[in-house]
């Protein structure tokens, strides 16, 4: 197995893996993101993974990280098979991601191993099933809303669409009783910016404990038509964190399908393709592992850098344009958006359900410009802002 040169090496870091993390990977900067559009910086990340690929083929390629066993996977099947093989021996649950999340959950699904971690994982795939509430009907109800406030501004802007999407994303979660509650999630969003410092930042256990109050009293209502009703709220207390979390990266997607004028689901799938929220997929072996001959020791980890694989114009004819027709199926196994195999975002049909749904009512509600091809390679949501018109009666 081919091992980067100490040049490339600092070249991968610098380029592909640094930008991600400057970015934030819990909750994104908006200063970073500005400067990353203007820079472009996802470009020279994939241009970067390209010519490695070119240098070294197709095969994983070994860091030079002292003290560390770190590979980067540059081909579809080898991300195929990672993502097949969690979370054993390729558990979800990395270093990384552990000093991240725990804090603000400490006991996710995605931060649990072995037995707990099953547990955890079924529970979220039990609750987060298609069909158990209604969230399209949430999801009309507070498009309507943001249709007539948009109209009567004649401006879409990122701070006006998050506004309404955290209504709505407390509601489908919460119920109505949490529809207004913006401090419950501004102290998540506190608490998620403490963890894109990882490790070094402190835990604050106080402003947890108070989420954790504030959380609960909406759990304990376990209100008809929201996700709280289903289950019982000590063991959704542990997972809740990460739905409201992840409701932002739902947010992010969906106002970058409008930029594109992407519709339905396949719109969302592909602005998550194009510009995806979790560039990097990490995993963790936890027993030796070969790989074409090579023995990778345990507690190896890989990275799957998303954007290299979701745009790599030597593989995908389509890399730099809305190409909603190769959904719902793609025909290349390194087009995970969601991740793929035994975790796979478990809220994968929730979030296009609601997202779907919101985009499809703003479309219907409001005109819009959107971007052409080729589509820029970082898109900042934050400066996203569209002037706009009334295209239809507003829906009773
Ligand atoms: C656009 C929106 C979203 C995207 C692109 C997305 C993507 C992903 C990805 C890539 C992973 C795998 C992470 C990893 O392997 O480290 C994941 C995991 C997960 N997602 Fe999502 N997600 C989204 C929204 C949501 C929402 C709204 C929920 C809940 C309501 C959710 C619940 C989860 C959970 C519980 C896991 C952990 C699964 C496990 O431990 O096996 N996600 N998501």
């Amino acid at each position: 197995m081919a091992v980067a040169s100490r040049l490339d090496t600092v070249r991968a870091v610098t380029r592909v893996l640094l930008p991600t993390v400057a970015k934030g990977v819990v909750v994104r900067r908006p200063a970073v993101m500005g400067l990353a559009e203007r820079l472009q910086v996802d470009g020279s990340a994939i241009a970067t993974m390209r010519a490695l690929r070119a240098r070294y083929g197709p095969e994983p390629l070994r860091l030079r990280i002292t003290g560390r066993s770190v590979v980067l996977l540059l081909d579809p099947h080898d991300v195929e098979r990672v993502l097949a093989e969690s979370p054993e021996p390729f558990a979800l649950a990395t270093r990384e991601k552990r000093a991240a999340l725990e804090h603000f959950q400490p006991h996710g699904s995605l931060v649990s191993r072995g037995p707990a971690r099953d547990r955890r994982r079924r529970f979220n795939e039990e609750v987060l099933r298609p069909g158990r509430i209604d969230a399209a009907a949430v999801a009309r109800d507070e498009a309507d809303l943001l249709v007539r406030h948009a109209a009567s501004t004649g401006v879409l802007d990122w701070e006006g669409f998050a506004q309404a999407w955290w209504r709505l994303a407390r509601r489908i979660v919460l119920g109505l009783g949490a529809r207004n509650d913006d401090a419950l999630t501004d102290d998540l969003k506190t608490l998620r910016q403490h963890g894109n410092w990882a490790y070094l930042h402190p835990r604050r256990d106080r402003l947890r404990e108070r989420f954790d109050r504030r959380l609960r009293a909406h759990l304990d209502r376990a209100e008809p038509g929201s996700l709280a009703s289903l289950a019982d709220p000590d063991a959704l207390r542990e997972q809740v964190p990460h739905w409201l979390f992840a409701f932002d990266a739902a947010g992010i997607v969906t106002m970058r399908a409008l930029a594109l004028g992407g519709e339905g689901a396949a719109g969302i799938l592909e602005a998550a393709r194009l510009w995806p929220t979790t560039p990097v997929i990490l995993r963790e072996s936890t027993r030796p592992t070969r790989w074409h001959g090579t023995v990778l020791p345990r507690g190896t980890t890989f990275i799957v850098f998303t954007p290299y694989f979701h745009r790599d114009p030597d593989r995908l004819p389509y890399a730099d344009r809305y190409a909603p027709e190769i959904w719902p199926h793609p025909d290349d196994p390194a087009l995970v958006p969601f991740s793929a195999g035994p975790g796979v975002c478990p809220g994968r049909d929730l979030v296009l359900t609601t997202a779907g749904t919101t985009l499809d009512a703003l479309r219907a509600g409001l005109s819009f410009p959107h971007l052409d091809a080729p589509l820029p390679a970082t898109l900042d949501h934050f400066r996203l802002r569209f002037p706009v018109t009334r295209s239809a009666p507003a829906r009773s």
